[in-house]
């Protein structure tokens, strides 16, 4: 079974692919971390994330980088959904999260397009939302425990480029797939989050 759980920055799909995950026994693909590396590996080769060949000689980066710490802040999201702009950059991913999702007993994947193009036959198609507001309030608490200094109104300027470019880019943009289940999570603690779209797997499981 594929379970394929796309949504926009900051929605909460990463927790919730990862809870589904576990529920079902099945490997988890978190699909932002490749276009991470790949933002990454651009500038640690002084490259430019908005030059398309720059970007796509990055995705033949380091796969040791995939367990890199600092690939988890908002640098390397920022550089991310830059690269990700590019057709070649997601061609060059496509291959390895396709044999991801199709491995013998299934898998659960998270990013932008799961759904619609990396496996539009998934099982189950989860699309995780929230409003634009809630997101960056969950992002900048989460940035505050961490202790990174960031302001209110600077975690949400930095929320809504990056859905403006994930949603307006021509190739693959962020939207659900027509068959997708949309969570919309903003009044949900991430408990409730969690039960919410275990349910939903659970009933695609038993139709
Ligand atoms: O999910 P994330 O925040 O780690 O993703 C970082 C960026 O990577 C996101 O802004 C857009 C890009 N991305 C993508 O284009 N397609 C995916 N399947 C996953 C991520």
């Amino acid at each position: 079974m594929i379970v394929a759980v796309d949504g926009p920055t900051a929605s909460g799909k990463g927790t919730i692919a990862a809870a589904i995950a576990r529920h079902l026994g099945l490997p988890h693909l978190d699909t932002g971390l490749l276009y991470r590396a790949v933002g990454w590996t651009v500038r640690e080769h002084g490259g430019d994330p908005d030059d398309p060949a720059d970007a796509a000689a990055a995705t033949a980066f380091d796969p040791s980088l995939l367990s890199d710490e600092r690939l988890r802040g908002e640098d390397a999201g920022s550089l991310a959904s830059r690269v990700s702009v590019h057709p070649e950059v997601r061609d060059a991913l496509f291959a390895r999260q396709r044999a991801f999702a199709t491995q013998p007993g299934g898998a659960v994947l998270d990013g932008r397009d799961i759904g619609t193009v990396i496996a539009p036959d998934a099982t189950v198609k989860l699309f995780v939302t929230a409003s634009a507001s809630e997101r960056a309030r969950r992002r900048w608490m989460e940035l505050k425990g961490r202790g990174v200094a960031a302001t209110l109104a600077e975690v949400e300027r930095d929320i809504a480029r990056r859905d403006a470019r994930d949603i307006g880019r021509p190739d693959a943009p962020l939207k659900p797939a027509a068959d997708a289940f949309v969570l919309d999570t903003t009044p949900f603690g991430r408990d409730d989050a969690i039960r919410a779209a275990l349910d939903i797997v659970e009933a695609a499981r038993r139709s």
